[in-house]
């Protein structure tokens, strides 16, 4: 029941992907609470000036950053948003997907086949005919996350600081950037899409739109279009200029790809934090100057190969058996059969037997 990622092509057809569908959105304010609105969306505001000149430190020393405990929230935001608004189609079966996830789960996966210095678990539960997933932290993962020092968790900051820059609470209105920014809070949408024969329901969190009238809930979902901002430091050496294809135009590509953005905005900056240049990029185009070191075809058809695997192993219930896989520092796909536990259980009672909760 391994899955062995020795052999690195995974099919150079591009898969059967339907276009991501926007079925909802939520909102996670910043003492990351739910709420069923879109109270926490953002509108992209182009830069207006020639000359730009973001200072991604200012005001650091009052941003509200992610509390530590978010982590432990699992994907109970999606699972809060189905209970809400999905009527079960049976006893039997809730959902016509069969899968749920978090975008980022995702990202990782079809990153797998390039990035072999990343390890990862993801735990898969069955309930009611669909997998649920989860990403849990590795070891080296958590010797990370404890061990940041304030530049990493200056560096963190930068980017959001960034996209205080470019994002306004309404069309047209100037850029607020004197006010603490809050990397806690959230708007998120949840998408469906088919991979080949992978019904797939997720949730992600987006940047913000770019629409020219004030939007209310409930939004039309069908005409919403994304926008994705991103930082990077210059590139002053052709060394550095491969790096960024080969791995962030690869991460950029999977998670816009995965929600059906079409622009990229990326705020060049220096080491001092200083952003000096703002470039557009096509997503389309990302995946065709990076085809020296990766291919989007092989990516999503890497994502498919592992889907189907998960779904002929997961076969019982989460109240039996959670299946753990995990993918070690250049090793291949190791899955693990564990009872229910703390550690890795991660569907809530609220959301199995809500009736007793
Ligand atoms: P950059 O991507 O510009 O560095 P996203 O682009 O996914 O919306 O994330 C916004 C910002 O959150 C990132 O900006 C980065 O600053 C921070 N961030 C996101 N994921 C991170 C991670 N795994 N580790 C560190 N910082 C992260
Ligand atoms: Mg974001
Ligand atoms: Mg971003």
């Amino acid at each position: 029941m391994t899955l062995y990622l020795k052999n690195k092509l995974w099919g150079k057809n591009f898969p059967y992907v339907s276009k991501p569908k926007v079925i909802g959105y939520y909102s996670v304010d910043s003492d990351r609470q739910l709420h069923f609105d879109s109270s926490q969306l953002k509108y992209y505001c182009p830069p207006t000036n020639d000359k730009i000149n973001f200072d991604l430190n200012d005001g650091i020393h009052t941003v509200h950053r992610k509390p530590a405990s978010a982590n432990d929230e699992k994907i109970d935001h999606i699972l809060q948003w189905i209970k809400q608004k999905i009527p079960p189609l049976s006893d039997n079966k809730w959902l016509s997907a069969d899968f749920v996830c978090l975008r980022g789960l995702l990202t990782k996966i079809m990153k797998t086949p390039y990035d072999e210095k990343e390890g990862w678990i993801i735990c898969a539960v069955k309930f009611k005919g669909t997998i649920y997933l989860c990403a849990f932290d590795t070891d080296a993962d958590k010797y990370e996350k404890s061990n940041r020092t304030m530049r990493d968790l200056t560096f963190m900051s930068w980017g959001f600081k960034f996209e205080q820059y470019l994002v306004s609470d309404a069309p047209g209105k100037e850029p607020n950037t004197n006010k603490p920014v809050d990397e806690a809070a959230e708007f998120c949408c949840v998408f469906e899409t088919r991979l080949v024969n992978s019904r797939i329901l997720y949730g992600a969190e987006m940047d913000g739109i770019k629409c020219d009238e004030l939007l209310d809930d409930p939004l039309p979902l069908k005409e919403l279009k994304f926008f994705e901002l991103k930082t990077s430091r210059i590139v002053e050496r052709p060394q550095q200029f491969i790096s960024m294809k080969r791995f962030k135009f690869l991460k950029w590509w999977c998670q816009s790809f995965l929600v059906g953005i079409e622009d990229i905005s990326c705020g060049f900056r220096n080491d001092k934090g200083i952003v000096c240049k703002v470039e557009n990029y096509q997503v389309q185009n990302l995946a065709r100057i990076s085809s020296e070191y990766w291919s989007a075809a092989n990516a999503m058809n890497f994502c498919d190969a592992f889907l189907q695997h998960v779904s002929k192993i997961v076969t019982r219930n989460y109240d039996e058996c959670v299946y753990k896989f995990e993918r070690k520092p250049f090793g291949d796909i190791i899955m693990t059969e564990l009872p229910p536990s703390p550690e890795y259980s991660f569907l809530p009672q609220w959301y199995t037997q809500p009736d007793k909760s």
